[in-house]
């Protein structure tokens, strides 16, 4: 079964071809950073209008580099939401029209689906069921997983995203849009626990997050530290990363302890993240817990998940029908 995947929801144009479910043949991502770095942030217009010129060459791209004919791919599967609707209209009609042409069956998958199944594109994917922290930036939730496409929302950040709060702070330093990596790599020459930055942990019982208070002290400590705050930048960074992965990885870790599960999967553009995942792997030896990421190029957006993910919907004869339309907010259903 080949499956051919395509991701439009924000600035980057990806499409996948994946095999069996779990085979990547090949995946092509054009990001779009070139076009929003400017602004600091993506600028919706802009991010659509660049799919509709990317589509077409990012898909023959992807076929031609799995070394199969345009004729062999079985079903198509494109994001569904939630995202810029501009965005996703431009990846999703594609893939309507696609499967309108080829007659064969079309899914419409959820972004946030499509990062949980980025792990079963790994060689040795967990076992469910299994705790997910997806933080990327424009979401942070822990999903309890019970199968592909059985998962349940357990929590989610009340404000900012944690990939948010890193383009933030980024923005703050004077450094660019994308920030995670840039902040990342800042924060490996710096001390982490020069600045006391806050911790929100809100109630450490509950897998809730909020971020905006954490971003707010570090905007706080470049005003008022003005003249030499350009000195600390690294420990600023470093300081930051810490408080922000401490609460992370806390709150996934307790998650596996609280729903009685042995497996902990990250995943989302933050997964990415050094600190985040040494954090993790090593509060996981400590509980006994085995602790799963996707490799860095299934980290962020791409058309490989969003395949991985159409194949289970396509196992359950979940197609889309014709008049079917895009979603911009999170669907907990
Ligand atoms: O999953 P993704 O590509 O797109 C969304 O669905 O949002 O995630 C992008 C986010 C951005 O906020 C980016 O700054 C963040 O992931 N990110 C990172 C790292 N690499 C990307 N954050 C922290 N550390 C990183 N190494
Ligand atoms: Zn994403």
């Amino acid at each position: 079964m080949l499956i051919l995947g395509i991701e439009t929801s924000c600035d980057e144009t990806a499409a996948a071809v994946i095999k069996d479910g779990n085979k990547i043949l090949s995946s092509v991502i054009s990001s779009q950073v070139e076009i929003h770095h400017q602004f600091g942030g993506v600028v919706p217009e802009l991010a659509s209008r660049s799919h509709n010129e990317q589509i077409i060459p990012v898909v023959n791209k992807a076929i031609k580099k799995a070394k199969i004919k345009i004729d062999d791919i079985n079903a198509v599967a494109a994001t569904r939401g939630p995202g810029l609707i501009g965005s996703l209209l431009v990846g999703f009609s594609f893939a309507k029209a696609f499967s309108f042409a080829k007659n064969i069956p079309c899914a419409g998958v959820d972004h946030l689906c499509g990062h949980i199944c980025s792990i079963f594109l790994e060689k040795n994917p967990p076992k469910f069921p299994f705790v997910s922290l997806l933080a990327s930036g424009g979401h942070t939730n822990i999903y309890y997983v019970e199968s592909p496409l059985k998962y349940t929302l357990i929590g989610r950040t009340r404000d900012d995203a944690a990939g948010e709060a890193y383009d933030k702070v980024s923005k703050m330093l004077g450094f660019g849009y994308p920030g995670g990596k840039i902040i990342d790599d800042l924060a490996k020459k710096g001390d982490p626990l020069k600045i006391n930055f806050p911790k929100p942990y809100l109630d450490k019982e509950l897998f809730d997050f909020s971020f905006s208070g954490l971003k707010t002290a570090v905007l706080r400590y470049i005003q008022t530290h003005k003249n030499e705050y350009k000195q600390e930048i690294v420990n600023i960074a470093a300081s930051f990363q810490n408080s922000a992965t401490d609460v992370l990885s806390y709150k996934i870790i307790n998650a596996a302890i609280v729903k009685n599960t042995k497996n902990i999967v990250i995943v989302g553009g933050v997964a990415a993240n050094e600190g985040l995942r040494k954090k993790v792997i090593e509060k996981a030896k400590k509980k006994k817990l085995n602790a799963y990421f996707p490799s860095y190029n299934l980290c962020g957006d791409n058309g490989a998940m969003i395949a991985a993910a159409g194949y289970y919907y396509i196992k359950e004869g979940r197609f889309i029908k014709p008049e079917d339309d895009v979603y911009s907010r999170i669907r907990t259903n």
